[in-house]
């Protein structure tokens, strides 16, 4: 029996699979947490698989060749799903829930809330496994999942505009600037925060 991925269309199809898989597990947790408490911590979720062209870039850019079996190792991200959440303390209720599943294994987990990148960016990003059944075999597919709130959702799509532009070589003053509204950013979470605690305290 098979138990490797051997051309392009297979890949596509075992990894949309897996973001199936996942995004199904997500929306399950959304709708029993706010059977439970009273609101949804999900916002939206958003998918995409990592086009070819940027897989070969980013194997280029690591030192390997081209082939389905380095994509298939050496590429965590080919399935990539990002989870924005209403709270802060969404976003590990959330992830705790997702790996506490039997079925989900944890490659790596990188708290950039906690540690944020110089950048400013925050999120918290999880690569987990989930097993795709297929006719003959099952495969455990690795998905990266990036977790979020909807501000640090804001201030990384518009950071990363800003960024594009200069192609990652941004100017002193607005590299400074960007890290300032990060914390803005971050007030304004823990503000919310704090409001939705009091609130639920109220009930
Ligand atoms: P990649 O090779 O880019 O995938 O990075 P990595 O393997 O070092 O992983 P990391 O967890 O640091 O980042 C993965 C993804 O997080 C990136 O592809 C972006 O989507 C996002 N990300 C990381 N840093 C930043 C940042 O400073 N700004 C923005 N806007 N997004 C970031
Ligand atoms: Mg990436």
């Amino acid at each position: 029996m098979r138990d490797d991925v051997d051309n392009w269309a297979e890949v596509q199809l075992v990894y949309s699979s897996a973001l199936k898989e996942i995004g199904t597990k997500l929306e399950i947790l959304n709708d029993e947490f706010g059977h439970v408490h009273q609101y949804n911590p999900i916002e939206h979720i958003k998918s995409r698989i990592k086009s070819p062209e940027s897989i070969v870039k980013k194997l280029k850019k690591n030192g390997y060749e081209s082939t389905i079996p380095n994509m298939v190792k050496y590429v965590n991200d080919i399935a990539g799903i990002r989870v924005i959440c209403s709270f802060t303390s969404d976003i590990y209720r959330i992830a705790e829930m997702l790996i506490s599943q039997n079925d989900i294994k944890v490659v790596s987990v990188k708290d950039y809330i906690l540690n944020p990148k110089a950048s400013g960016y925050k999120s918290y990003h999880l690569i987990v496994t989930v097993p795709v059944f297929l006719s003959d075999r099952i495969l455990d597919v690795k998905v990266e999942i990036q977790i979020r709130t909807v501000a640090m959702d804001f201030w990384a799509s518009l950071e990363h505009k800003i960024h594009y532009k200069f192609e990652g070589n941004a100017p002193e003053h607005i590299r400074r600037e960007l890290v300032e509204c990060a914390m803005m950013v971050s007030d304004l979470d823990a503000k919310m925060l704090s409001l939705n605690e009091e609130i639920q305290a109220l009930k």
